[in-house]
């Protein structure tokens, strides 16, 4: 029971106001609905149908400027597995970020849109055929080597010298959901440190490589600045080891991405300018007492710089004693079955004054677990017809969709200063079917 339930007064309140940091600073709420960059949802889910995804451009770009402006000496590469489409990686472009893609797919948008090949690095505990072909064939600035097979494959596909980084596992625990964690040894990502001179061995042993740099990636939704202090740390005394083994200093250190954002109001915002700080220091000092030259810095923030810019759209279908069910579900929103994530669900396309109740809103799918949010507060008179929104949704739900029960996946419709346009069209039956061709 939520104090809403107790006391209805105070939920009819709160529905006036937005949550702080979970929406797009443009949303707004007033007595006839939502609205985002000044359009109302009504008018966006009348246009564009839903569910829809639905992405604020100035916010991409304002989170994107905030990165800029806290980690000025640092190179910015957009993790593009949390959001990819070619409107998107144009925003990177302009921002002056590099690009971090871990499949030929990702890499044809960038592609697409003429991402500068020498800001691309690419990813990947499993490169195909396909990706190493799409890879070299665009020249991208670095690959990031996950394996022993790699540094072989690699050495003997390069045609030139390839810049390379090596994926460690520097033994961090970020404390994030185990699906999601990559920093602690023992998994399938990179290589952990008591084995990683062996890469570097491995690395230098090939003529057409050149080692650039290590990486590592301590896993998503982090929140303490201590891990990835630690994992820079560690970082910088293995660059030194290698320097008194191989005689060589590598010379960039990529801290990977997984910052933290709020799912749900009054969660803690990551602290950028702390992590800034701290990261800086303990690489500086660290390398400064082995007497090494401060690495080049790259990060690779994905969910933090479009998670809090996209919010979901649906529609109402039935409502059936405390469960309220939506057109879309776990093939949109993939996050909540995958992860136990919560959302926050706001009635959008009217206000109300009904008092508040506790209600799930579930999915179309067949399975008792496709549920978008469990435990949420909607007014009593939500009833069929009614638009519902979902914040924080930016980040790893288009790029996690699915077709499950053949369902299309919905639009990305991009929203600025009172105008919308279809960054990436709905999905159509036509295009399921054009697949099936037996
Ligand atoms: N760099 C590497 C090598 C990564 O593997 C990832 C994410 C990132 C950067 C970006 O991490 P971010 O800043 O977005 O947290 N599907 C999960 C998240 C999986 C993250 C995979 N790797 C989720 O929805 O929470």
């Amino acid at each position: 029971m939520t104090l809403t339930d107790v006391l209805p007064s105070i939920g009819r309140s709160l529905q006036t106001k937005l949550e702080p940091d979970v929406w797009p600073r443009s949303a707004s709420a007033t007595a006839e609905g939502l609205s985002i960059a000044g359009i109302s949802v009504n008018e966006l889910a009348a246009r564009f149908g839903t569910p829809a995804y639905i992405l604020d451009e100035d916010e991409v770009r304002r989170r994107c400027q905030a990165y800029r402006a806290a980690l000025p000496g640092f190179e910015i590469a957009y993790a593009g597995k949390s959001l990819t489409c070619r409107a998107v990686l144009h925003w990177m472009a302009e921002e002056g970020f590099s690009l971090d893609v871990c499949s030929a797919g990702e890499l044809a948008v960038a592609r697409a849109v003429g991402f500068p090949a020498e800001r691309i690095l690419l990813h990947g505990n499993v490169k195909t055929t396909e990706d190493w072909k799409a890879a070299l064939g665009y020249e991208v600035g670095r690959i990031v080597v996950d394996s022993l097979d790699e540094i072989e494959q690699l050495g003997s596909l390069a045609r030139h010298p390839q810049r390379v980084l090596i994926r460690v596992t520097p033994g961090v625990d970020g404390h994030t959901h185990k699906a999601i964690a990559t920093g602690v040894e023992n998994q399938k990502f990179g290589f952990p440190l008591r084995e990683a001179m062996t890469a570097v061995s491995a690395v230098l042993a090939q003529p057409g490589l050149r080692l650039d740099g290590l990486h590592c990636h301590i896993g998503s939704q982090i929140k303490s600045v201590a891990s990835f202090e630690l994992a820079a740390r560690r970082m910088v005394e293995f660059i030194g080891q290698i320097r008194d083994q191989h005689g060589i200093v590598p010379r960039s250190l990529d801290l990977g991405g997984g910052h933290a954002v709020p799912y749900l109001p009054g969660e803690q915002e990551f602290d950028l300018v702390g992590y800034a700080q701290r990261v800086q220091v303990a690489v500086n000092y660290t390398a400064a007492t082995l007497g090494l030259p401060a690495p080049q810095l790259t990060i690779e923030p994905g969910r933090a710089l479009v998670a809090n810019a996209g919010i979901t759209l649906y529609r109402v279908v039935t409502v059936k004693g405390s469960y309220v069910a939506v057109d879309g579900g776990m093939s949109d929103n993939m996050r909540a079955s995958l992860y136990g994530a919560r959302y926050l669900v706001r009635l959008a396309g009217r206000s109300s004054t009904a008092p508040l109740r506790t209600v799930s809103v579930v999915g179309r799918h067949c399975e008792a677990g496709d549920v978008i949010a469990t435990d949420v507060s909607l007014p009593a008179d939500v009833h069929a017809g009614d638009v519902l929104a979902v914040p924080v949704t930016g980040a790893y739900h288009h790029s996690l969709a699915s077709n499950y029960n053949q369902v299309c996946r919905p639009p990305i419709v991009g929203v600025r200063d009172g105008w919308a346009r279809p960054l990436v069209r709905r999905e159509t039956e036509e295009d399921l079917m054009a697949r099936d061709v037996g």
